[in-house]
């Protein structure tokens, strides 16, 4: 997926979510003598014209007495990016909206283009017509290209580089106004958009040469961007998956590790059939390429590899993902690990917070990572011989603290492990059942409240009640994402 977060929410994931709530937009020009209310109803506007087809209105009396169609609008737009449909501005759409995006509009939850438009062949041609001076020609040049490849291998498409004449596809950097009644907008904001297959324009593609392009993890990395668009020009639209290529907003990967999420596989197989294995003989049949899928917050078989309370908060780790929830917001947010913590691996093992320290710390196989809020500290990733464990043992399954002790869950067995005086207790490892008597089976993670550890064991948990000394409570795994 690429697609389009923004160096604000970077910046601003350092404060806790309930400060997050008040602070100020960011993204919009100043108007001079405007109030707060008078921006957050120009911003909205703007958006909803831009990308959910909300009617432009000349006159100031028309825009009052539209109130009913842009609340449906609204609605809309917090059913496409999954927030509470409430038809009101709130803060979180505000901030949905202020997010660095792509310029097509989102249309419903539909992934194809209205109209299936679709090329005829599978032999398609671009050409570069204008460069950018951020980058070397070559390196453009190379950034178009895997962009494209991101698409061949998942489908019969082929796409040829030619330098001169009538092609398919043009791909050109310009800003502003730009003759196709769809300006740019300046730095942030708008960084590109694309048009669905046809004549002429159709195919297009256009980069706002305003913004920074990159070949790295500074905004705006041009092979994301540029992969995301050439999905519009091969017929696809904005998709509602948050791990999508076709999201319409930006999120940086790692270009040298990227591979196409499923849900954008599913989208191009759809239009052009699947991969013809172009290294095989036609007539055998190629092996379909796979690409991640994005966790359903919602789906009851939904497992986690770690927990960690942190300062309050309960991070939920899966794959590339994290959930954050905030005991004071009904709302949890699915993130991506590498948008909060770039050097930290996918698929955390174990987690757990010292709350004497104020610390986080992050396993994954013999390593280990220490978060103070959400930064990592220096020196890290350490080695988890630190806790002298044995060599036999090389990863962890969970892990959790309580009354300065680190309780270590690996396969069947239980690890404890005495903070004051740094050595492991003597007597462990100890089989779990026997010191969590009705916690059966292998522990994918842990973490504790209120003096009592929840357990969770595939797509279930259990609530251990240290004082009590027995299970209290069982339940699907993903009640804590608040899902019924
Ligand atoms: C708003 O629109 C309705 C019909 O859609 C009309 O009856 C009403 O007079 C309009 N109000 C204003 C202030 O224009
Ligand atoms: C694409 O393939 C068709 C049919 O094989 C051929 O006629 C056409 O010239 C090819 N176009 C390009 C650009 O290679
Ligand atoms: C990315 O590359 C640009 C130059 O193209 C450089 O200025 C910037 O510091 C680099 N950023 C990172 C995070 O490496
Ligand atoms: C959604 O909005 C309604 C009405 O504003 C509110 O009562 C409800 O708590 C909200 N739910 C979530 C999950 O934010
Ligand atoms: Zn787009
Ligand atoms: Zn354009």
């Amino acid at each position: 997926m690429a697609a389009f977060a923004d160096k604000a929410t970077l910046d601003l994931r350092k404060l806790p979510l309930l400060l997050l709530l008040c602070v100020q937009l960011s993204h919009t020009f100043p108007v001079r003598g405007e109030s707060p209310e008078e921006k957050s109803t120009r911003v909205v506007q703007d958006y909803l014209e831009k990308f959910y087809q909300l009617p432009r209105n000349r006159f100031q009396s028309e825009r009052k007495n539209s109130t009913s169609v842009i609340m449906e609008k609204l609605r809309e737009m917090q059913r496409f990016f999954g927030l509470n449909e409430t038809g009101k501005p709130n803060q979180e759409t505000l901030e949905m909206m202020q997010k660095p995006r792509c310029g097509v509009p989102d249309s419903g939850d539909f992934m194809l283009t209205p109209g299936n438009p679709k090329w005829k062949q599978t032999n398609l041609t671009y050409r570069i017509i204008k460069y950018t001076p951020q980058l070397s020609e070559a390196n453009v040049e190379t950034a178009i290209q895997k962009a494209f490849q991101v698409w061949s291998n998942v489908s019969p498409l082929t796409f040829t580089k030619v330098s001169q004449g009538e092609v398919d596809i043009r791909i050109s950097f310009v800003q502003g106004d730009h003759g196709d009644n769809s300006p740019f907008d300046g730095p942030n904001g708008i960084l590109a958009h694309a048009f669905q297959p046809g004549q002429g324009i159709g195919g297009d593609v256009h980069f706002d040469a305003e913004e920074t392009w990159t070949e790295n993890s500074s905004n705006y990395n041009l092979f994301l961007v540029a992969a995301h668009e050439v999905g519009h020009s091969l017929g696809l639209s904005h998709s509602t998956d948050p791990g999508a290529l076709m999201y319409p907003n930006y999120v940086f990967h790692d270009p040298s590790t990227y591979t196409l999420p499923q849900d954008d596989i599913n989208g191009i197989q759809t239009i052009y059939g699947k991969s013809v294995g172009r290294t095989l003989s036609p007539s055998s049949n190629p092996v379909q390429p796979t690409g991640p899928s994005t966790p359903t917050t919602c789906d009851p078989r939904l497992t986690f590899d770690a927990i960690a309370t942190l300062r309050g908060e309960i991070l939920f780790f899966k794959d590339k993902y994290f959930w954050r929830r905030h005991p004071q917001l009904p709302r949890v947010e699915l993130n991506f690990i590498s948008l909060f913590w770039p050097s930290l691996p996918d698929g955390i093992q174990a987690a757990y917070e010292d709350v004497d320290k104020d610390l986080v710390f992050l396993f994954k196989g013999s390593q280990y990572w220490a978060l103070s809020g959400y930064d990592i500290k220096q020196g890290y990733p350490k080695d988890i011989s630190d806790y002298s464990f044995p060599s036999s043992v090389q990863a962890i399954d969970a892990a959790v603290y309580y009354r300065r002790k680190t309780y270590f869950f690996v396969n069947d067995q239980v690890w404890r492990y005495d903070n004051q005086r740094q050595s492991m207790e003597p007597g462990y490892p100890k089989s779990i059942a026997s010191i969590f008597p009705g916690i059966e089976s292998t522990v994918d993670a842990v973490f504790q409240q209120n003096h009592v550890f929840l357990f969770f064991s595939g797509p279930r948990y259990y609530a251990f009640d240290l004082g009590a000394h027995e299970v209290i409570r069982v339940g699907r795994s993903n009640r804590w994402l608040n899902c019924r």
